[in-house]
């Protein structure tokens, strides 16, 4: 029985079907988005949040350019939800500093921040006493860091829900517990059968991370989208917050206003286990202890775990198949989904509204790993 239609069905109501739904509200689209579990679950769930380009991407190249454009429309981005939704409450752009641990990777930070500078990117070296300065809870060998002003940090999961709020505003509720079964198209469009039966849309944009290659589409290849887990403590932490994003050689520290500080991530071959493990705790904890000391004091209030949905060359996959008429990829955004939500989505709606193609998809291409 076909139970409704939409214009546009989005599958995947973490942050990037969630952002692509509420920008396509926004611009006029009926839209129904579809997830088999709920909002803000898959990566969503354990990203600290953390929007650091210049440290995702240390060298220049695609990764970096995606990501440096996404950071450009942060702001805006944040703004105009602000109007639509109850959140997020926590974004900042208080910089990011990243630590070194050797002269190795001191001389390497160092001429990343003359790099930087030179490109007009407010970032600086600091030497020993000027990082424990900036940060006084690092350890006292820590030999300096990198500080790049422009970086920041967004609530990943209150902001996946405000996006999924404001879209509900525009007339686009997630359908939450509703897997899709089967994918077929024919000249007509295109029919998904539903845990709410068959629906019927002119489009569909596949957004379900991790699991984007587990939805059967009659005559689609699966995307090669695999889940890499991601562990991520959370500590109640004692005495002065850190001030900014700290990111240390083997985890980093998101200081959040409510004295929690969060410590991440493992980045596990570990298929669909999203369990929590000793290794995994145990790994985080030693290394926060390294990087901040005090860290043994803190309380530890819990663990949160994700899987990120990484493609062979970590780049997303952004476009439109050439094997299903009206079938559109966004997903495969690894490391990086909540710091190129804004981007995915702009690029997303400029395809499917404008019938505008953003230079950035020849970089997102899914056709790179063949016909899709
Ligand atoms: N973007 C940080 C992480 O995926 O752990």
């Amino acid at each position: 029985m076909v139970n409704d239609s939409a214009d546009i069905i989005v599958i995947g109501a973490g942050i990037i079907g969630c952002a692509i739904a509420y920008e396509l509200a926004l611009r006029g689209a009926r839209v129904r988005v579809f997830d088999a579990r709920d909002i803000a679950l898959g990566a969503t769930q354990a990203s600290a949040g953390v929007l650091a380009p210049y440290i995702e991407a240390h060298e220049e190249g695609a990764l970096r350019d995606l990501c440096t454009r996404s950071l450009a429309l942060y702001d805006d981005f944040i703004a105009r939800l602000r109007q639509d939704a109850h959140g997020p409450t926590q974004y900042f752009r208080t910089g990011t500093l990243e630590t070194a641990s050797d002269d190795a990777s001191a001389a390497r930070l160092k001429a990343t921040a003359a790099a930087l500078d030179g490109m007009g990117v407010r970032a600086e070296y600091l030497e020993s006493a000027d990082v424990r300065r900036a940060e006084p809870a690092l350890a006292p060998e820590t030999p300096g860091g990198l500080l790049v002003h422009t970086h920041g940090f967004v609530g990943a999961r209150e902001l996946a829900h405000a996006l999924a709020e404001a879209a509900g505003r525009r007339g686009t509720p997630v359908e939450r517990t509703c897997a899709v079964h089967r994918v077929t198209s024919d000249k007509t469009g295109i029919s998904l059968d539903t845990d709410n039966g068959v629906v019927r849309a002119s489009t569909i944009v596949l957004a379900a991370g991790s699991w984007t290659g587990q939805i059967p589409i009659a005559g689609v290849k699966p995307p090669p989208v695999r889940p890499i887990r991601g562990q991520l403590l959370s500590l109640n932490w004692i005495g002065e917050p850190l001030k900014r994003v700290v990111w240390g050689p083997s985890c980093y520290l998101v200081p959040w206003t409510n004295g929690s500080l969060l410590v991440g991530a493992t980045a596990e071959e570990a298929g669909f286990d999203e369990r929590a493990t000793v290794a995994g705790v145990r790994d985080l904890l030693d290394a926060v202890s390294e990087l901040v000391p005090r860290a043994w004091q803190a309380g530890f209030s819990g663990v949160r775990v994700g899987l990120r949905p990484a493609t062979p060359d970590e780049l997303p996959m952004i476009g439109r198949s050439t094997v299903m008429d009206g079938l559109v990829y966004a997903t495969g955004h690894y490391r990086n989904g909540i710091l190129l939500a804004p981007l995915t989505a702009k690029l997303v709606a400029d395809l499917l509204i404008d019938g505008r193609e953003g230079a950035e998809l020849e970089l997102t291409k899914p056709q790179r790993f063949g016909a899709c």
